[in-house]
């Protein structure tokens, strides 16, 4: 039986990409290794809808925040964390581990974060930075960007926004809505293996970069864009090679899909996963208005335990689910549904749950789920 991986990242890697990435290895300072390394970083610029340079990094998404921070600010800045789950926790703690003045604000988890609460705070204090998630990935919970780009307009904050989750699968117009930071990673929606990061910087963010204070070193920007500018394009320190061939493979699937309907696909999954959940009689963690497009956190029925359900999706369907994090452990888990993922693996999601949650005594008809779903699908003529 083939797994079919629906955790929140690493994402189903697709054959064409896979295959890219299992080319032999090449010497990451030459002609044909520059002209990879170029397409891609120029793919990802259309993704971001930037005129900045993206900044590639060998690095998971944490390490890539890390380098938003460190990149834009200096020990003592005063800096706003917006959270509303585990990784805006986490996006705090990197700030406050390298010294800025953190006022951590957490919003319930489950919902989003109100570009009016932005707003207000901004107006009672200045802050240098803004920290936010796009797509909360621990909750499900896909935040207003643009209205929360909005809310800090016109004013010296820096907007950084940790976009590993949702870039590729949810719009985001770095440009266009004023975003000084935006970072994110190769193994959720690009549909890559882990191992390759990215950072695009405003003007105003490479401004503050000049300033910055922070201690940095592998991830000083300036020393990576030196070195994507040299007559040889590369990068200051060995990429990670066979993720790059992933990468253009990966670009080239998306852009023939066209990123708008990507992004549409990731929005029609999201609507039948949750119109599956509830025909199943289990509850979406977020609120509707809040609901993630690439990810469904989904609260466990009474007495079943996230272990013991995630086990058997996997042992008797093959489809990976997975569980919750931080104060949601235990009690929620979780359905990834960004990247290469189709409308055929929800339903094979559905039934494998619907299946599974009756034979753990959960009073449920089995077919319920795959019906509503289906329903989504056929209502958009898809499947
Ligand atoms: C929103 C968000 N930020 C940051 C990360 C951290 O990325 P990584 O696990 O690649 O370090 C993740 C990973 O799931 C994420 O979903």
């Amino acid at each position: 039986m083939d797994e079919l991986l629906l955790i929140p990242g690493p994402t189903p890697v697709p054959a064409p990409v896979r295959e890219a990435g299992s080319r032999p290895m090449t010497n990451h300072r030459s002609e044909a290794f520059a002209r990879v390394l170029r397409t891609v970083l120029q793919g990802v610029q259309e993704l971001y809808r930037t005129r900045q340079p993206v900044v590639p990094y060998a690095s998971s998404g944490t390490g890539v925040l890390e380098a938003a921070v460190v990149n834009t600010l200096s020990p003592g800045d005063r800096v706003l964390a917006l959270s509303c789950g585990a990784f805006g926790n986490r996006f705090s703690r990197i700030a406050r581990a390298y010294g800025a003045e953190i006022t951590h604000v957490e919003v319930e988890w489950g919902t989003g974060i109100p570009p009016e609460l932005l707003e207000d705070h901004l107006k009672r204090a200045d802050y240098r930075a803004v920290l936010v998630t796009h797509n909360e990935t621990s909750t499900g919970v896909q935040n207003d960007l643009e209205g929360l780009a909005r809310a800090r307009a016109d004013r010296p904050t820096l907007l950084l926004v940790d976009a590993v989750s949702s870039l590729g699968a949810i719009p985001v117009d770095m440009d266009g809505w004023g975003l000084d930071v935006v970072v994110t990673a190769s193994q959720k929606a690009l549909g890559c293996p882990p191992g390759v990061s990215f950072l695009a910087a405003s003007e105003q963010a490479w401004e503050a970069y000049r300033q910055a204070r922070m201690p940095r070193y592998y991830w000083d920007m300036g020393l990576v864009v030196e070195a994507l500018r040299q007559p040889l394009a590369q990068t200051p320190f060995t990429p990670a090679v066979s993720v790059f061939y992933s990468l253009e493979a990966s670009l080239e699937l998306l852009r023939r899909e066209g990123y708008e309907a990507a992004c549409q696909r990731h929005r029609l999954l999201s609507e039948a996963v949750r119109a599956g959940v509830r025909a199943l009689g289990l509850r979406p963690v977020a609120a509707e208005r809040w609901a993630s497009w690439t990810v469904t956190a989904v609260w466990l029925p009474e007495g079943v335990s996230a272990d013991a359900l995630t086990a058997r999706v996997r042992e008797r369907y093959g489809v990976v689910l997975a569980g919750g994090q931080g104060k949601l452990e235990g009690k929620v888990f979780r359905i990834g549904h960004l990247g290469y993922v189709w409308p055929q693996d929800i339903l094979r999601c559905m039934e494998a749950l619907g299946s599974v949650l009756q034979e753990m005594g959960v009073s449920v008809d089995a077919r319920a789920g795959v019906e509503a779903a289906q329903q989504v699908f056929e209502a958009r003529a898809v499947v």
